[in-house]
């Protein structure tokens, strides 16, 4: 998508050198900055330290890290190693797991010589096959918001937590995708964005409506009850980080809060998902979803510009307070109004989610 006039996705491989150029996260939204990576060490502490974020983007990541240590060595050892090392980075996205467990298919049969190559596409088709789940997504979605509209006869207000935007995927987006389709075709839409302490992501979400032209107003994440309750929100729309099959949606902290309130205020509740964030394997998101706890320094502090324009990071915690900093939590399915796919928008039960991907047709690669 857009930055400034210049279009971007937000990783983009140069096979002949061997290398994987992200936009830098962590520098977003004050200053855009493109890193080349290549080695999988360097994808791997991109993905820890969320230089690569977003579901969608730390698997494609990761299947570029895997293409970048089997053009160091294309051996059963080295495929083996590279895995685990990207697996470990994040542990509550499917997608992460997913995408490896395809390289790996991909790449099993293969002799060594043969692997570089077939590597590379793969990852490469990940990446592509991410946009138009993105674009399909957009299309469903677009119909939803212009079904509102036509409804209400005024500006669809929506509400969305964390940025599930163009940088959290390849490109457009999962929540972003219907947005910014509805806004070309002229449907008048106006975004609440969360914050979303402690990584703030919800900056990231920002910056690029503002690039589109999307109108949107930053709230803090705990704006949104409110805003309900003088009903100025029309729908909630987020993305996800792992969706098991009868539909419970683990996505930022925070979300779940926003399901409730939608609820106690007859609002519906979306989420966005591409296919490869739905874990079949797993029922119950609440008991059965790792929730990935990081680095109480993110809670400690605060990252913004000082007065001279650079990035500095402030500590607003006493010395000694104790601190937790779950990054994710799990909204159950029956405070989900339904689930934006690639294929349409499905209730979260099973049943709906099966009529989409009948059990042959669901890839059980991150298993393997
Ligand atoms: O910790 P993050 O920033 O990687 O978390 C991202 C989210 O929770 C997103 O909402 C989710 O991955 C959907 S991205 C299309």
């Amino acid at each position: 998508m857009k930055v400034g006039d210049r279009y971007f996705r937000s990783l983009w491989a140069d096979v002949p050198a061997g290398r994987l150029h992200i936009i830098d996260q962590t520098r977003l939204p004050h200053a855009f900055e493109v890193r080349a990576l290549t080695t999988v060490e360097q994808v791997a502490e991109a993905i820890r330290a969320m230089r690569v974020r977003g579901a969608p983007l730390i698997g494609v990541a990761a299947a570029f890290g895997l293409a970048l240590a089997v053009r160091r060595e294309p051996s059963d050892a080295s495929i083996s190693k590279a895995s685990k090392e990207l697996r470990a980075t994040r542990p509550t996205a499917v997608n992460l797991a997913w995408a490896i467990a395809r390289m790996r298919e991909r790449l099993k049969g293969l002799k060594p010589a043969e692997r570089s190559e077939a590597a590379w596409a793969e990852a490469q088709a990940i990446a592509d096959e991410d946009v138009a789940l993105n674009q399909a997504i957009g299309r469903h979605g677009l119909e939803l918001l212009q079904r509102e509209h036509d409804h209400l006869k005024r500006p669809v207000n929506i509400l969305t937590h964390c940025n599930a935007g163009w940088v959290a995927t390849v490109d457009w987006g999962t929540v972003t995708a219907p947005i910014f389709m509805a806004h070309e075709m002229g449907i008048p839409i106006h975004v609440w964005v969360d914050e979303t302490r402690p990584r703030n992501q919800g900056l990231l979400t920002a910056w690029e409506l503002a690039s589109h032209g999307v109108p949107h107003t930053l709230v803090v994440d705990n704006a949104g009850g409110h805003l309900m309750q003088h009903k100025q929100v029309d729908l909630v729309m987020v993305g996800a980080d792992r969706v098991t099959r009868r539909g419970d949606v683990c996505n930022k902290i925070g979300t779940y809060l926003k399901a409730l309130a939608a609820r106690d205020n007859g609002i519906p509740f979306y989420a966005c998902v591409p296919s490869p964030t739905i874990d079949w394997t797993i029922e119950d998101g609440v008991e059965e979803i790792p929730i990935e706890e990081r680095d109480p320094d993110e809670v400690r502090t605060v990252r913004g510009l000082d007065a001279k324009g650079a990035y500095a990071t402030v500590n607003i915690v006493t010395p000694g307070t104790q601190i937790a900093n779950p990054a994710f939590d799990v909204t159950p399915h029956d405070l989900v109004t339904g689930i934006i796919t690639e294929k349409g928008i499905a209730r979260a039960s099973e049943r709906e989610l099966l009529a989409f991907w009948p059990r042959d047709q669901r890839s059980k690669a991150y298993l393997t």
